[in-house]
């Protein structure tokens, strides 16, 4: 059997330490780059698709559907729902991920559930 291994040095268990610190952040980072890509492909998602027909029932830029005190949708699975509904109505067939990147969008500039 290997003692350093059943012992391993205060040193050993240091610079195993840092290791992971290092490793985690790096994900971190990583995840919260992903996420704001992703959000914003939602962004451009919408603006491309959804602004202007909302825009034209409200005036303004259509946000006011989302914020108003009445609005429909009450949870976020309501809204990735109500997102799916309304690109599949536009014949728009998105991914999952596309559904999933304008909900993130939506939520996290309009509905924050
Ligand atoms: C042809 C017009 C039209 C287009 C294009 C459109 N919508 Fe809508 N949207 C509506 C109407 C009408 C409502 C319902 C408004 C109401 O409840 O008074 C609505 C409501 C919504 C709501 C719910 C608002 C609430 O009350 O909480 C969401 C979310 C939504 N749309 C997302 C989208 C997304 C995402 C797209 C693009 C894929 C899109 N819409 C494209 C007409 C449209």
């Amino acid at each position: 059997m290997n003692e350093k291994l059943l012992y391993p040095s205060r040193d050993l268990l240091r610079e195993f330490a840092s290791k992971i610190l290092v490793i985690s952040l790096f994900i971190c980072a990583n995840i919260t780059l992903l996420q704001t890509v992703h959000a914003q492909d939602g962004a451009a998602l919408h603006q491309e698709n959804c602004i202007a027909c909302h825009a034209a029932m409200t005036g303004g830029d259509g946000s006011v559907l989302y914020t108003r005190d009445d609005r429909g949708v009450k949870s976020l699975d309501a809204l990735s729902k109500q997102v799916d509904r309304c690109q599949s109505s536009l014949g728009l067939a998105w991914s999952n991920d596309q559904i999933s990147s304008v909900q993130q969008y939506l939520n996290n500039s309009y509905y924050k559930f």
